[in-house]
């Protein structure tokens, strides 16, 4: 597929003069086409594996907002299914997190891109993308992002959207990030190291700089000043003069040139979109166990990458949201420390990590594996009302003999635990009740129909519809695009 023939309309209209607001690139919500027509053929060929006709229905039929979200800890494969359901939508918006996420995605030639702010649909001419308001914007990353994407041939200009109330994550941040680790010792969160949380703590302290900082340029250094000042002021080991400053602020007059024409009110672009009946796909960053209020907090992200998440982060109303989907792996994996209750270790663990090759996209650690635990899967549900979910690497439990699902938890007295427990200390205790499963021996990756798995995957699959209470739409087989099937 070629990415480069195509306009999108926001560029397009670019040197057109018109304009909604001053904040709104010239012509961009007058340009976009009002209603997505239908799917054109470039995009037949990129959404191949839609097969049945239910399947395309179904796609169709998703909500004018609709969002993709994590169901465990991360790294579900939630970019794929983005990067699959783009074509149907005209945005594709961030609303929470920063590069701390890594959403691997594959092009139609089967090239590999691994994105970490950029939404995953930028792989789609057509697709606007929109990083919003709940979102931490390290623009040095960004523009590195960008730069990386254009020179595999991914036209970037005019198609990213960042909101002007978007918070500014620095370097400072980054190296903060590392400092509190390193003074957690043993008890470490085991962070991305990209600055997150100390970002979101100057937005939550208010002190933070926005995006919109970037246009006043002569208030700028001071703003920063006090970010620096307060660093240094907490920690022995955060180094600060007043050159660092000046440099930090000449560094940062070239980024604001850089983004200005990214920088838009997208409360003001997302809400006259959904005026204008355009549809908008929210993709979730880090998932639902990681959420700041529901997950296994302090062993959290500093964002709310579940439902709540969407309107705070990008300024829409909740009667708008519409069809959510959970993304949720076929077993379960974790990076960074924290409770695990299905975690495997030794040599079950490595089994699953080398099959699934579960490795961060982000920072490259191997990440911990376990069994699906459907008690922490059914809390996600509760939590974010999914309408469906798309079960991914269901592949890669091919060749096991048994397969364990975790159905529910009993306290240390030997009580059954009634919901997912908020109180670390009792977590850490459960013990977990299996339920065990038959294998199957075939390789399943090149399975493109649901009937054509085999009986004992099959029987896997609705067994977790039948313990969640949630329909499986979608179930992975493979990295790729048409490794997809519709269930
Ligand atoms: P995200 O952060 O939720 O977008 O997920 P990541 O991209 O960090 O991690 C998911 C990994 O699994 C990526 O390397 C994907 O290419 C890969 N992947 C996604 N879906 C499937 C699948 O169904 N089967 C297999 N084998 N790999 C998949
Ligand atoms: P995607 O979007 C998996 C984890 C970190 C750490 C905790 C806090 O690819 O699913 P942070 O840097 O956010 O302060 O780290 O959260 N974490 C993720 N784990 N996937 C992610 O993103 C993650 N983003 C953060 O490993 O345990
Ligand atoms: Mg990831």
């Amino acid at each position: 597929m070629s990415l480069s023939t195509l306009s999108h309309p926001a560029a397009a209209a670019a040197g057109s003069g018109k304009s909604l607001s001053p904040a709104v690139p010239a012509g961009y919500l007058l340009r976009l086409p009002k209603t997505r027509p239908h799917v054109p053929a470039a995009v037949s060929a990129a959404t191949a594996a839609v097969h049945a006709d239910s399947a395309e229905d179904r796609v169709s039929a998703l909500s004018q907002v609709s969002g993709v979200l994590g169901s465990q800890w991360g790294d579900e494969g939630k970019g794929k299914l983005v990067d699959v359901l783009a074509p149907r939508f005209d945005i594709v918006a961030r609303c929470q997190g920063g590069a701390n996420a890594g959403h691997t995605i594959y092009n139609a030639e089967g090239k590999k891109f691994a994105l970490h702010l950029v939404p995953s649909g930028i792989l789609h001419e057509g697709t606007l993308c929109v990083v919003g308001n709940g979102a931490v914007i390290h623009v040095p990353g960004f523009f590195g992002e960008i730069d990386g994407l254009e020179s595999n041939g991914v036209r970037c200009d005019g198609r990213i959207l960042v909101s002007d109330r978007a918070h500014l994550l620095f370097d400072l941040h980054q190296v903060v990030d590392g400092l509190r680790e390193a003074e957690l010792e043993n008890s470490f969160i085991g962070t991305t190291k990209r600055g997150i949380g100390p970002c979101y703590s100057s937005k939550v302290t208010r002190n933070g700089l926005r995006v919109c900082d970037l246009r006043h340029m002569d208030t700028f250094g001071d703003k920063l000043d006090v970010l620096f000042k307060d660093a240094a002021s907490r920690f022995q080991g955060f180094e600060y003069s007043k050159s660092m400053l000046k440099e930090e602020v000449e560094r940062y007059k070239r980024f604001a040139e850089r983004l200005e024409p990214f920088i838009a009110d997208t409360v003001h672009v997302l809400n006259e979109s959904i005026q204008q009946k355009k549809k908008i796909l929210v993709e979730g960053g880090q998932a639902t166990m990681l959420d700041i209020d529901f997950g296994t907090y302090p062993f959290v992200t500093s964002s709310s990458p579940s439902a709540g998440g969407i309107c705070t982060g990008l300024g829409i109303a909740p009667r708008v949201v519409g069809d959510l989907i959970g993304v949720v792996k076929a077993y379960t994996s974790r990076v960074g420390s924290g409770p695990f209750p299905t975690e495997l270790f030794g040599e079950e663990g490595d089994r699953l990590r080398k099959a699934g090759m579960e490795f961060g996209t982000t920072t490259g650690r191997p990440r911990r594996c376990g069994w699906l635990d459907v008690v922490a899967l059914k809390y996600c549900c509760q939590i974010n009302g999914f309408s469906s979910l798309n079960l991914t690497k269901l592949d890669v439990l091919s060749g096991m003999s048994e397969i364990k699902v975790g159905v529910s938890y009993n306290q240390a007295d030997g009580q059954k635990l009634q919901s997912f427990p908020g109180d670390l200390d009792t977590l850490e205790q459960v013990q977990v009740n299996y339920e065990v499963l038959p294998g199957w021996q075939s390789d399943i990756s090149s399975v493109r129909s649901y009937n054509e798995l085999p009986q004992a995957a099959r029987h896997y699959v609705e067994r977790i519809e039948e313990l969640v209470g949630v329909p499986v739409h979608y179930i992975g087989v493979g990295p790729g695009r048409d490794a997809l099937i519709y269930k």
